[in-house]
């Protein structure tokens, strides 16, 4: 083995879309159809969000983790042939099983590579990075796709207004490859079980019918809370843990669930928003995969670049939550 690949680096990435964009008027216009009233000017002002992309009826999680991970292994210069590890971060996946993973190997053809999915709701990327980085450091991969990917459009209520306005469907991913330098400087995740009843789609099937309960339900403020007291905390920690200082973070990049959730937490610390990502206003919530898609999209208007710190968060159900600390 080689002692001197110790590191994961970022070498790519990607990120793919729902072509149909639905506007909060358009959102509001179809809901008052159905009695529930709800406005452009309520959604922005509590969230930030004045569209979201929604994925057409068939148009499955791994159909546009697929296309997110193409994207990815283009902007890295590796073919899928090179990819020895799969990771998709997803709780909309197409089927009880396979995984998405899975599924994604078959369509993009890296055949042979180890393929898994990881639930971990809104955290899932930054679970599925720091699981792919592991695997990298300890030489079991050396080119690995991280992919968050959802259609949460599928397990909204769009009949409660407190939760149906603030989701929306997409793809992105990262392809991670080894090197002896950082790449990934730090990770820690977290969870407490015992909040799950404030974010959850406690739903199954069994014995050939959905039992329990099959939408997403919320207790948003409890959720809002919780986000800023542990995104402050775990970006403290993993910095801590690196020996950086915050200020020296070029840019945050956290779970896009509320422009509110960003700024309070920002001013905790004392991050001018000039250095926070913000991608909630055009995708809304997009579970999984919004921080890869805040992300890539950041790369590619070349507001992130080659060297930069960046730290990457993720917050949701569970309760989870964590951040990577990487330098690009
Ligand atoms: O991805 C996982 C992480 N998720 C999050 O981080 C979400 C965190 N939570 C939030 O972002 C916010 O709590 C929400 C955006 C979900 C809600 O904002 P809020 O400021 O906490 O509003 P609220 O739930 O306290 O509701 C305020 C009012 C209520 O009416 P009353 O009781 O004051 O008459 C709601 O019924 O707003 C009403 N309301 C709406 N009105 C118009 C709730 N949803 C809507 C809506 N349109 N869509």
């Amino acid at each position: 083995m080689d002692r001197t690949m110790t590191y994961a680096v970022i070498a790519g990435s990607g990120s793919f879309l729902p072509e149909r964009v639905v506007s909060n008027d358009a959102l509001a216009a179809e809901l008052a159809e159905r009695g529930i009233e709800t406005s452009d000017q309520w959604i922005v002002e509590r969230t930030g969000i004045r569209q979201r992309h929604l994925a057409e009826r068939g148009v499955t999680t791994s159909a546009l983790a697929t296309q997110a991970a193409r994207h990815a292994l283009e902007d890295a210069g590796v073919t899928a042939a090179d990819v020895d590890l799969i990771i998709v971060a997803t709780s909309t996946p197409d089927f009880v099983f396979p995984s998405t993973a899975c599924l994604v190997q078959a369509e993009i053809g890296a055949k042979g590579a180890a393929a898994f999915d990881v639930q971990a709701v809104c955290s899932g990327f930054v679970y599925a990075l720091t699981t792919a980085d592991s695997f990298v450091r300890a030489g079991r991969s050396k080119c690995a796709l991280v992919i968050g990917a959802e259609v949460f459009s599928r397990i909204l209520d769009w009949n409660d207004r407190g939760t149906c306005v603030l989701f929306g469907d997409g793809a992105g991913a990262v392809v991670l490859k080894a090197s002896d330098e950082p790449g990934i400087i730090a990770a820690q995740l977290n969870a407490d079980g015992s909040q799950t009843h404030i974010l959850c789609a406690a739903g199954n099937v069994a014995y050939g019918e959905v039992t329990g309960d099959p939408f997403l339900r919320m207790d948003g403020q409890a959720v809002f809370k919780q986000a800023v007291t542990v995104l402050d905390k775990s970006a403290r920690k993993v910095c801590e843990d690196a020996g950086i200082a915050l200020s020296d973070v070029d840019w945050l990049i956290p779970h896009q669930a509320n422009v509110r959730i960003l700024n309070f937490l920002a001013r905790k610390l004392d991050m001018p928003l000039e250095r926070v990502i913000v991608t909630v206003d055009t995708h809304a919530n997009t579970s999984a995969a919004s921080v890869p898609l805040a992300l890539d999209a950041a790369r590619r208007d070349g507001r992130v670049k080659a060297g930069h710190t960046v730290l990457l968060q993720g917050v949701g159900g569970g309760f989870t939550w964590g951040s990577v600390l990487a330098k690009m």
